[in-house]
Protein backbone atom coordinates (compact mmCIF):
# COMPACT_ATOMS: atom_id res chain seq x y z
CA UNK A 1 0.00 0.00 0.00
CA UNK A 2 1.72 3.03 -0.79
CA UNK A 3 1.57 6.26 1.53
CA UNK A 4 -1.07 8.32 -0.57
CA UNK A 5 -3.48 5.30 -0.14
CA UNK A 6 -2.82 5.15 3.62
CA UNK A 7 -3.38 8.51 4.15
CA UNK A 8 -6.66 9.08 2.28
CA UNK A 9 -7.58 6.06 4.03
CA UNK A 10 -6.42 7.68 7.25
CA UNK A 11 -8.71 10.77 6.57
CA UNK A 12 -11.76 8.22 5.78
CA UNK A 13 -11.02 6.78 9.97
CA UNK A 14 -10.86 10.43 11.42
CA UNK A 15 -13.99 11.75 9.15
CA UNK A 16 -15.59 8.58 10.36
CA UNK A 17 -14.79 9.33 13.95
CA UNK A 18 -15.71 12.81 14.06
CA UNK A 19 -12.11 13.78 14.71
CA UNK A 20 -11.85 11.94 17.84
CA UNK A 21 -8.57 10.40 18.33
CA UNK A 22 -10.19 7.96 21.63
CA UNK A 23 -12.49 6.65 19.40
CA UNK A 24 -10.14 6.02 16.13
CA UNK A 25 -7.51 4.21 18.28
CA UNK A 26 -10.24 2.02 19.95
CA UNK A 27 -11.85 1.02 16.79
CA UNK A 28 -8.58 -0.11 15.81
CA UNK A 29 -7.70 -2.09 18.35
CA UNK A 30 -11.24 -3.87 18.11
CA UNK A 31 -10.45 -4.62 14.66
CA UNK A 32 -6.83 -6.13 15.92
CA UNK A 33 -8.71 -7.96 18.47
CA UNK A 34 -10.57 -9.67 16.51
CA UNK A 35 -8.20 -10.77 13.74
CA UNK A 36 -9.33 -7.87 11.11
CA UNK A 37 -6.14 -6.77 9.26
CA UNK A 38 -5.17 -3.66 8.16
CA UNK A 39 -6.31 -3.80 5.04
CA UNK A 40 -9.75 -4.97 5.95
CA UNK A 41 -10.25 -2.07 7.78
CA UNK A 42 -9.07 0.83 5.69
CA UNK A 43 -11.40 -0.62 2.91
CA UNK A 44 -14.01 -0.63 5.44
CA UNK A 45 -13.40 2.35 6.44
CA UNK A 46 -13.36 3.82 2.58
CA UNK A 47 -16.99 2.74 2.19
CA UNK A 48 -18.37 3.62 5.07
CA UNK A 49 -17.01 7.40 4.00
CA UNK A 50 -18.29 7.05 0.00
CA UNK A 51 -21.58 5.21 1.21
CA UNK A 52 -22.45 6.94 4.34
CA UNK A 53 -20.84 10.71 3.90
CA UNK A 54 -24.73 12.06 4.07
CA UNK A 55 -25.15 10.33 7.53
CA UNK A 56 -21.27 11.00 8.97
CA UNK A 57 -22.12 14.84 8.17
CA UNK A 58 -25.19 14.93 10.16
CA UNK A 59 -26.08 16.87 13.70
CA UNK A 60 -27.45 13.65 15.05
CA UNK A 61 -24.61 11.45 14.09
CA UNK A 62 -22.05 13.21 15.82
CA UNK A 63 -24.54 14.15 18.82
CA UNK A 64 -24.43 9.56 18.64
CA UNK A 65 -20.75 10.24 20.14
CA UNK A 66 -22.54 11.83 23.33
CA UNK A 67 -24.85 9.51 24.26
CA UNK A 68 -23.89 6.61 26.69
CA UNK A 69 -24.52 2.60 25.34
CA UNK A 70 -23.89 -0.71 26.37
CA UNK A 71 -22.38 0.74 29.85
CA UNK A 72 -19.18 2.03 28.20
CA UNK A 73 -19.26 2.94 24.74
CA UNK A 74 -21.82 5.57 22.86
CA UNK A 75 -24.05 4.96 20.40
CA UNK A 76 -21.54 6.13 17.85
CA UNK A 77 -19.06 3.86 18.87
CA UNK A 78 -21.17 1.25 18.80
CA UNK A 79 -22.42 2.08 14.75
CA UNK A 80 -19.19 2.12 14.24
CA UNK A 81 -18.46 -1.43 15.33
CA UNK A 82 -21.71 -3.04 13.52
CA UNK A 83 -20.80 -1.03 10.30
CA UNK A 84 -17.18 -3.17 10.77
CA UNK A 85 -18.34 -6.13 11.11
CA UNK A 86 -21.44 -6.09 8.82
CA UNK A 87 -18.95 -5.06 6.21
CA UNK A 88 -16.51 -7.69 7.19
CA UNK A 89 -19.26 -10.28 6.81
CA UNK A 90 -20.21 -8.92 3.30
CA UNK A 91 -16.62 -8.98 2.09
CA UNK A 92 -16.54 -12.65 2.71
CA UNK A 93 -19.53 -13.14 1.33
CA UNK A 94 -18.46 -11.37 -1.74
CA UNK A 95 -15.20 -13.46 -1.95
CA UNK A 96 -17.64 -16.80 -2.27
CA UNK A 97 -19.20 -15.30 -4.95
CA UNK A 98 -22.39 -13.50 -3.25
CA UNK A 99 -23.54 -10.40 -4.53
CA UNK A 100 -23.85 -7.70 -1.42
CA UNK A 101 -25.60 -4.48 -1.70
CA UNK A 102 -22.59 -2.43 0.58
CA UNK A 103 -24.61 1.36 0.23
CA UNK A 104 -27.10 -0.58 2.14
CA UNK A 105 -24.94 -2.27 3.89
CA UNK A 106 -23.40 0.93 5.17
CA UNK A 107 -26.59 2.93 5.51
CA UNK A 108 -28.40 0.71 7.43
CA UNK A 109 -25.36 -0.11 10.11
CA UNK A 110 -25.10 3.58 9.97
CA UNK A 111 -28.85 4.47 10.87
CA UNK A 112 -30.17 1.37 12.57
CA UNK A 113 -29.68 3.09 16.32
CA UNK A 114 -29.81 6.67 15.77
CA UNK A 115 -33.43 6.70 16.93
CA UNK A 116 -32.12 5.68 20.74
CA UNK A 117 -30.23 9.21 20.56
CA UNK A 118 -32.59 11.07 23.35
CA UNK A 119 -33.70 7.76 24.57
CA UNK A 120 -34.27 8.99 28.32
CA UNK A 121 -36.34 12.35 27.48
CA UNK A 122 -38.51 10.58 24.51
CA UNK A 123 -39.20 6.91 25.45
CA UNK A 124 -40.58 6.03 28.61
CA UNK A 125 -38.85 3.34 29.75
CA UNK A 126 -36.04 0.72 28.43
CA UNK A 127 -39.05 -1.49 26.84
CA UNK A 128 -40.40 1.19 25.02
CA UNK A 129 -37.09 2.20 23.79
CA UNK A 130 -36.60 -1.67 22.80
CA UNK A 131 -39.83 -1.56 20.41
CA UNK A 132 -39.98 2.31 19.12
CA UNK A 133 -36.08 3.04 18.40
CA UNK A 134 -36.17 1.10 15.15
CA UNK A 135 -39.20 2.92 14.15
CA UNK A 136 -37.58 6.28 14.84
CA UNK A 137 -34.45 5.22 13.47
CA UNK A 138 -35.98 4.50 10.21
CA UNK A 139 -37.84 7.96 9.94
CA UNK A 140 -34.39 9.60 10.75
CA UNK A 141 -32.70 7.88 8.17
CA UNK A 142 -35.85 8.97 5.40
CA UNK A 143 -34.47 12.48 6.27
CA UNK A 144 -30.72 11.73 5.70
CA UNK A 145 -30.90 9.43 2.72
CA UNK A 146 -33.83 11.09 0.14
CA UNK A 147 -33.43 7.49 -1.81
CA UNK A 148 -33.27 5.38 1.08
CA UNK A 149 -33.85 1.78 -0.65
CA UNK A 150 -36.49 -0.31 0.00
CA UNK A 151 -33.65 -3.18 1.42
CA UNK A 152 -31.78 -0.80 3.73
CA UNK A 153 -35.59 0.81 5.18
CA UNK A 154 -36.72 -2.72 5.81
CA UNK A 155 -33.39 -3.82 7.38
CA UNK A 156 -33.10 -0.43 9.84
CA UNK A 157 -36.94 -1.39 10.89
CA UNK A 158 -36.46 -4.88 11.57
CA UNK A 159 -33.30 -5.27 13.15
CA UNK A 160 -34.44 -5.97 16.53
CA UNK A 161 -35.49 -9.06 15.24
CA UNK A 162 -35.90 -11.98 17.37
CA UNK A 163 -36.60 -9.39 20.50
CA UNK A 164 -39.32 -8.29 18.53
CA UNK A 165 -41.17 -10.39 15.88
CA UNK A 166 -40.81 -9.54 12.36
CA UNK A 167 -37.81 -10.75 10.93
CA UNK A 168 -35.79 -9.20 7.87
CA UNK A 169 -37.06 -9.36 4.47
CA UNK A 170 -33.65 -8.46 2.75
CA UNK A 171 -29.91 -9.94 2.59
CA UNK A 172 -28.96 -6.69 4.09
CA UNK A 173 -31.12 -7.35 7.27
CA UNK A 174 -30.19 -10.76 8.03
CA UNK A 175 -26.31 -9.07 7.65
CA UNK A 176 -26.99 -6.13 9.82
CA UNK A 177 -28.91 -8.51 12.59
CA UNK A 178 -25.82 -10.74 12.68
CA UNK A 179 -23.42 -7.30 13.20
CA UNK A 180 -25.64 -6.07 15.46
CA UNK A 181 -25.72 -8.91 18.11
CA UNK A 182 -22.29 -10.36 17.49
CA UNK A 183 -21.16 -6.39 18.28
CA UNK A 184 -23.65 -6.28 20.97
CA UNK A 185 -22.40 -9.13 22.88
CA UNK A 186 -18.43 -8.49 22.55
CA UNK A 187 -19.22 -4.87 23.72
CA UNK A 188 -21.54 -6.22 26.92
CA UNK A 189 -18.20 -9.12 27.16
CA UNK A 190 -15.53 -6.36 27.17
CA UNK A 191 -17.04 -3.51 29.38
FE1 LIG B 1 -31.06 -1.15 18.00
FE1 LIG C 1 -27.32 -1.65 17.59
Amino acid sequence: MNKTTTISNEFHIDYCCKGREDVKLRLLAWQDKRGIDRGETLRAFSDIFTYGKEILDSNIYALSFTQVHHYHLSVGEHTLHVALYALGLSYKLQEKGKEVNIRDIVISSLCHDLGIIGRHTKFKNDFVCCYLHPVHSLKIAEKLVPDLSKEAADAIQRHMFPLLPLPPASQTGSILIKADKACTLLELKNR
